[in-house]
């Protein structure tokens, strides 16, 4: 089965430093800490409301770290601009509405595809690794292959939702959806990722599938951090993802 990335969002603490203004706490701080903890890489979401990151954030993180570093960014021509100026690893366009809290749901890739080509274009030719946040649905999948996105990030959000209010039924319907667009991926030529939501235990669980070459972890991760220090957090991410892909290994 091949290895399981985690991608650390640092979103979360820019949150933080920004409720007082001023510079700390540091979110290219967590990024180093986060990659000495094992972290993969470092995912940060330049909104354009700028409500966390700040686009010195992203120079600062791109000229810090030396791991991949994944630009979260909305498909606005500012946004392309800065992306093609910083030149990260890798961009993954996400939907942005500003009156949510987090983002809430997958891209419209369907609804979208003649809007997003030229991004996923220009992207590409920079040599930036292009991603499509989506929900795991056929239409999405294929939409996402035939803009040319190496790339997918399903969004596991709806998910966790349904599994931390203990509807079950909905957990077990949410999940099935996740498994069988992991599968398509392998079919489409598609990179599979996911993220929204996880904790530890969705995590392990859904490091079982195994097409699933990364995973993209924020919220659950700084908000541990708080508790047991962002490097302990990091590794018991680690260490629950890896047990997840060592129980699917053994079923195999
Ligand atoms: N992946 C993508 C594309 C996201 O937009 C987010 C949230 O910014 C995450 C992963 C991480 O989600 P969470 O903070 O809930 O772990």
């Amino acid at each position: 089965m091949t290895a399981l990335r985690l991608g650390v969002n640092v979103d979360h603490v820019a949150t933080v430093r920004n409720a007082r203004g001023g510079l700390v706490p540091d979110p290219v701080r967590a990024a180093l800490l986060a990659i000495e903890a094992g972290a993969d890489g470092i995912t940060a979401h330049l909104r354009e409301d700028r409500r966390h990151i700040h686009d010195d954030d992203m120079r600062r993180l791109k000229a810090s770290i030396e791991k991949p570093l994944n630009f979260e960014m909305a498909a606005a021509e500012a946004m392309l601009d800065i992306a093609l100026r910083i030149r990260p690893h890798a961009c993954c366009i996400v939907p942005e509405k500003r009156t949510e809290r987090t983002t809430e749901g997958g891209l419209d890739v369907v609804g979208g595809f003649r809007a997003l080509k030229p991004y996923v274009a220009e992207l590409a030719r920079a040599g930036i690794r292009v991603s499509m946040f989506i929900e795991p649905s056929p239409e999405a999948l294929k939409a996402s292959a035939e803009l040319g996105s190496p790339v997918v990030e399903l969004h596991t959000g709806a998910w966790c939702d349904a599994r931390m209010r203990g509807d079950s039924a909905k957990a077990d319907y949410e999940f099935g959806r996740l498994r069988v667009a992991a599968a398509e991926t392998a079919a489409l030529g598609l990179e599979c990722h996911a993220g929204h939501g996880l904790d530890y235990e969705t995590a392990r669980l859904i490091a079982a599938l195994p097409q699933i070459v990364e995973l993209n972890i924020g919220h659950f991760l700084i908000g541990e951090a708080i508790f047991v220090g962002l490097a302990e957090a990091v590794k018991a991410m680690r260490m629950a993802m890896a047990e997840g892909r060592a129980s699917a290994e053994r079923q195999q």
